[in-house]
């Protein structure tokens, strides 16, 4: 099938099935194109919330799909390709959440919404790159158990009076670990530097972090160009980002910090896999329902602090196909 008809055929089961396409901003350019919403974990968490649709396909790794399936026990959650998972999130299991609870009984466990179902069904709250400190902030106790990202955790520490313990002791994602300061030094000898932002995750390490101009999750990368005189902006996360800050910010110029830095497991999607999920409705995204109930409270905690409510998702309203863009 060629790939403008395979876009048709999506968007026709879309509608017969009252389906939404839910995609991280890491996703391949042609889904999210034919997504109805892209945005970063906290944005997609809010759609999967609000959505009336009967089917949600989505287009991001397990942890979100698995959100997104726990915030809507009465909908089907499709995932296009079901190896899609997180190694981040699989670096904390419910056994070090249970044995950090048992040595700090004071604490409250925050987690990055990067978790499996099982983990979130052990914290008190969930939170992502986008609200990390704000949730941290609001909770009346001052010793936080905080998990599974180390990195997000030191600027989460930075940011709080509050004590962290990140648990485990080093979680990390092996996409953002791995940017350098000299690939940032190198960069910024190229460009003017008055012209000149880099911004990065708070994924990548505290040493990168400060080199950055800015630290931010996918979602506050995407609205920062709007806001600043700058032409050009290093960009150090996925590469996938890049796509949707050009279909936002025309006018701008984006370089990725490294060009390897890819997330395999995110970019398993494709469109035909998103064609065949809708067409046979599955795979479905099926979490146990005693862990779902348990998870569903620490997430909706997120949701109902006010400091999370805003959305950085947005839709890519012109459709233009990957491979017409100049
Ligand atoms: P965002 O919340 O910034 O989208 O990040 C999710 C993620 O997995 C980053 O690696
Ligand atoms: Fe997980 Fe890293 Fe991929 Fe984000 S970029 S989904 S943290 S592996």
């Amino acid at each position: 099938m060629s790939y403008e008809k395979l876009r048709q055929r999506i968007l026709q089961l879309k509608d017969q099935k009252r389906a939404i396409i839910l995609a991280h901003n890491y996703q391949r350019r042609e889904i999210q194109e034919i997504a109805d919403f892209t945005g970063d974990s906290l944005g997609l968490c809010r759609r999967a919330a609000e959505t009336d649709a009967q089917y949600m396909v989505f287009c991001g790794v397990d942890f979100m799909a698995e959100t997104a399936s726990i915030l809507n026990p009465d909908k089907r959650v499709l995932i296009p390709d079901t190896r899609a998972t997180c190694p981040l999130a699989n670096m904390l299991t419910a056994r070090i959440i249970k044995d950090a609870k048992r040595k700090h009984k004071e604490g409250a466990v925050v987690l990055y919404v990067n978790t499996t179902a099982e983990s979130k069904a052990e914290a008190d709250i969930i939170c992502t790159s986008s609200n990390a400190v704000e949730v941290v902030n609001a909770l009346e106790q001052d010793v936080i158990l905080f998990g599974p990202d180390w990195n997000l955790a030191q600027y989460v520490k930075n940011r709080t009076r509050k004590r962290i313990i990140p648990i485990p002791s080093y979680g990390y994602c092996p996409v953002h670990q791995y940017f350098t300061v000299n690939q940032i030094r190198e960069l910024r000898e190229i460009y003017p530097r008055e012209e000149l932002e880099v911004m990065v995750h708070p994924e990548c390490s505290p040493i990168v972090q400060s080199s950055a101009d800015f630290v931010g999750s996918t979602g506050k990368m995407l609205e920062r160009p709007a806001s600043l005189g700058k032409r050009i902006f290093i960009v150090g996360t996925e590469v996938g980002l890049i796509y949707p800050l050009y279909k936002r910010h025309k006018d701008k110029s984006f370089i990725p910090l490294c060009h390897d830095a890819l997330c395999k497991p995110m970019k398993l999607h494709t469109l035909r896999k998103v064609y065949m999920a809708l067409k046979k409705e599955r795979p479905i995204v099926k979490v146990p329902k005693k862990i779902a109930a348990e998870a569903r409270d620490s997430i909706e905690a997120m949701l109902k602090q006010k400091t999370a409510k805003k959305d950085t998702s947005f839709t890519i309203h012109d459709r233009t196909p990957f491979n017409t863009l100049s």
